[in-house]
């Protein structure tokens, strides 16, 4: 074969991997850099159905830069967070062989191939419904099955949360806790899944999609000028998480829907309590996420318990969850009746989903 020849061959891996909806915020962070937050976060995996990234990872002698495509555009890889994800990919990277292709790709060439990155969300970006989370933990999944990483889920969290904070709890299943860690280095500050998503398989999952627009503020300005002008971030980082996330812990143990509900709609509430508080102030819901919100709130209180939580990040689609079915498809029943999907209102349409994990598909 001649030089060029040898040249022509690519390597691909295909991941997918499922978003994540917070329950106990992560809102702060105490180091830029390495993604160090200020409190402990408790998250709900979702289904990879509905809210998932798909994304496939390639490698070739004849490509020269590192590039990404996001939902089929090219989308710059120079800011930190991806520099920093693919400079840590590469130092653990292993060797590669494939006999068939007469490929032999030793540790040390990672430091000068080139990677060509293609990724879609099958759901709205920069809308409130953690892209980041699905996007950097499929990254640093499909990085990993092709570089031949021989690092654990725990290390590839790690990784993950270089890019995005809420994506190093995407690479669990079921419900997920990142504990904040004490330690400068970062060296403890991971996520662990607390129940699989098989444990508390009544619970359900509605999003009204109210907006597939792009946030004005992204989460990573939002939550800086938050702890660098909120009076109330400090206050509930300290004082408010720490008592939540052990009942919230206790609830998921127990599927306590009443406890459930009543922590995560109060921390959605408080999260937005601090967005008021930070200056300018940022204002991540609209009219039509308050608007479901009251409708849920009349309803658990005509019932006189919960039948739904709510818990809203930061833009305006609201995640809604419901006890069991029967109460999921009530819940349908009231916002087709209350919001009905049009295209000149802001409602689009409704997502359906369950706790998932993510996969390598290929
Ligand atoms: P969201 O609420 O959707 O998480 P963020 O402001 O936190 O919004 O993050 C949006 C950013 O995450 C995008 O601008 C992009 O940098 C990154 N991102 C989203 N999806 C992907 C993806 N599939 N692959 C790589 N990066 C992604
Ligand atoms: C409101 O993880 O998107 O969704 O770490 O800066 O990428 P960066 O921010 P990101 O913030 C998520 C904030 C949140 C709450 C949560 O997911 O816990
Ligand atoms: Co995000």
């Amino acid at each position: 074969m001649g030089d060029e020849e040898s040249k022509k061959w690519v390597l691909m891996v295909t991941a997918q991997a499922p978003t994540n909806m917070s329950v106990i915020k992560y809102w702060g962070k105490r180091d830029e850099t390495l993604i160090l937050p200020i409190n402990d976060s408790i998250s709900v995996t979702f289904d990879l159905q509905h809210l998932s990234t798909i994304t496939t990872v390639s490698v070739s002698p004849t490509f020269l830069h590192d590039r990404l495509w996001l939902n089929g555009k090219e989308f710059s890889l120079s800011g930190d967070k991806y520099q920093r994800c693919l400079k840590e990919i590469r130092s653990c990277a292993g060797d590669v062989e494939d006999e068939k292709k007469g490929i032999k790709i030793t540790k040390k060439d990672w430091e000068n191939l080139h990677l060509h990155i293609a990724s879609y969300n099958n759901f709205p970006t920069a809308a409130g419904l953690a892209s980041s989370a699905s996007g950097f933990a499929c990254l640093v999944f499909a990085l990993a099955k092709l570089m031949n990483l021989k690092e654990d889920n725990g290390k590839l969290s790690a990784i993950a949360r270089q890019g995005s904070g809420s994506a190093c709890r995407s690479l669990y299943g079921g419900f997920v806790k990142w504990f904040m860690g004490k330690n400068d280095d970062g060296s403890d500050s991971f996520a662990v899944q607390l129940a699989d998503e098989k444990h508390w398989d009544d619970l359900l999952i509605v999003i009204p999609v109210v907006s597939s627009r792009q946030k004005e503020t992204s989460s990573t300005r939002g939550m800086r000028e938050s702890v660098e002008t909120s009076t109330l971030i400090q206050y509930r980082a300290k004082e408010v998480v720490p008592k939540r996330i052990v009942e919230m812990e206790e609830a998921i143990k127990n599927r306590d829907f009443q406890s459930f509900a009543r922590l995560t709609c109060a921390e959605s509430n408080q999260f937005h309590a601090v967005c008021l508080d930070t200056s300018p102030p940022l204002f991540y819901m609209n009219d039509t996420s308050h608007r479901i919100i009251t409708c849920v709130e009349n309803w658990n209180h005509s019932e006189g318990s919960p039948q739904v939580a709510y818990t809203c990040d930061a833009g305006p689609n609201v995640v809604l969850f419901a006890q069991n079915r029967k109460v999921a498809a009530l819940l349908l029943q009231r916002l087709f009746f209350h919001f009905p999907p049009h295209p000149d209102t802001d409602l689009k349409s409704y997502v359906l989903g369950d706790t998932s994990i993510l996969q390598d598909v290929g």
